[in-house]
């Protein structure tokens, strides 16, 4: 293990793909600015450049929408190499951005660069203006997505950022594809076409754009009308986790509204994710809101769960899970595991491992004290950049690197294994 030449070659890449405001993932692939990219790069920014780290999520707030959604993608500068681009999405916004939302982790990151701040009074301000557009997205959620419960449902698979889950098979089996506008994709020209998505995929992504797209981007009506409506606990955890910064952050600037919004809506949140476990899965489940009914799919959303406060017993039994998935695939941790039917190795959601994942699953299991299998996670994370590169994602069983290349995120996680996970990385198990 190199920390220092994999912390220069991530350092390298973070700033090759700075376009000065915000990070484009990687050139080509994705050449505008996605949300949960930002808001996860920022915190591999906040270990050389914290003014950089703040700058990622200003650029990124500064484009919520009135309603207090903050879009998945911001078009900042017209490209032609992506599909769907401002001409399909048309949501008449002063920067043209996409109409679906992505994971929530900004209140994770900027609390986490608020504490990494060594002069706070010179970021207060900063970070409280940040603090309350994030409190505004949160409440968007509370207003538009919640039920009874209190947990959010993702309405495009897009908004989970697991966009080919085999969590959403069944479900998208309501979504039609008659009527789609003929489309070129462009992500195959980029990627290996074997790593991406299906084309029946595309289709049903597209009718939902262009359904949503129909209804005026009225998020009521959207949240109403989709056929797709699923309850992800992986996109659930990074909301209450968030909530939970979000209060933490606003004690410590004397915003007592915010602080108990945020922890009001966070703890009943928490709570009914005992609606989402399964024990015969030994993780969390998805739900579908328009069967009604659990989605039996032991997919990584279900694991990522651990990044909220989930008791203790849960974090080990989703410990144990893990170990039972790394028992067939030599890097942990697999979107979904080897042993299932649908197992894809290279495929995008299907099969592949992330380091964003890998990272957020290694903060959750910390509370649980699972020393073993973080180590395995963090070391398994830094194998594969050192003998694949820094890819999108990777095949768990051969390393094969997939997707695009030289990517923000993977660079980012790389530079936070480092620095938050050192101890684990030089630990002897
Ligand atoms: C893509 O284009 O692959 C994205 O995941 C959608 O945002």
């Amino acid at each position: 293990m190199n920390r220092t030449k994999d912390l220069q070659k991530a350092e390298a890449i973070m700033r090759k793909n700075d376009r000065g405001r915000y990070t484009v993932p990687t050139h080509g692939l994705y050449p505008f600015q996605w949300n949960w990219d930002s808001c996860l790069s920022s915190l591999g920014f906040s270990h050389f450049d914290i003014d950089r780290a703040f700058v990622e999520l200003e650029t990124l707030f500064a484009s919520q929408w009135n309603d207090g959604m903050v879009p998945h993608i911001i078009f900042h500068e017209p490209d032609d190499g992506y599909f769907p681009n401002t001409d399909v999405w048309q949501t008449d916004q002063p920067v043209p951005t996409s109409g679906i939302t992505q994971p929530p982790v900004a209140g994770f990151a900027l609390c986490e660069l608020y504490k990494r701040c060594t002069n706070k009074a010179l970021f207060a301000d900063r970070a409280r203006a940040l603090l309350v557009s994030v409190h505004k997205w949160h409440q968007w959620f509370a207003n538009y997505r919640a039920d009874a419960s209190g947990l959010v449902a993702i309405v495009h698979p897009w908004e989970s950022g697991r966009d080919n889950s085999v969590d959403w098979d069944r479900a998208f089996e309501r979504v039609p594809t008659e009527g789609v506008k003929p489309f070129v994709r462009r992500d195959t020209s980029h990627a290996n076409p074997d790593h991406r998505p299906t084309d029946e995929q595309y289709k049903r992504y597209i009718w939902l754009v262009e359904k949503f797209r129909s209804l005026g981007w009225d998020n009521r009506e959207i949240a109403i009308q989709s056929p797709f409506q699923i309850v992800d606990p992986g996109f659930n955890a990074i909301l209450i986790r968030s909530c939970f910064a979000a209060a933490e952050l606003a004690g410590e600037l004397g915003e007592s509204e915010i602080q108990s919004a945020s922890m009001t809506m966070a703890s009943a949140m928490l709570s009914s994710m005992e609606l989402l476990w399964s024990e015969e899965f030994g993780q969390y489940l998805c739900f579908d809101r328009v069967s009604n009914e659990p989605v039996n799919s032991p997919s990584i959303g279900g694991l990522l769960a651990v990044f909220a406060p989930v008791p203790q017993a849960r974090i080990h039994r989703v410990a144990q899970t893990i170990e039972t998935i790394g028992q067939t695939t030599r890097y942990l941790v697999a979107s979904h595991p080897s042993t299932e039917a649908e197992f894809d190795e290279l495929r995008y959601w299907r099969g592949p491992v992330w380091l964003i994942v890998n990272y957020m699953i290694a903060q959750g299991l910390r509370a649980g004290g699972e020393d073993k299998v973080i180590h395995r996670i963090v070391t398994d994370s830094i194998d594969l950049i050192e003998t694949s590169g820094f890819a999108e994602y990777y095949g768990p069983i051969t390393g094969t690197p997939c997707g695009g290349d030289t990517f923000t995120w993977t660079a980012a996680m790389v530079i936070e294994f480092f620095n938050q996970f050192d101890s684990d990385l030089s630990q002897a198990c």
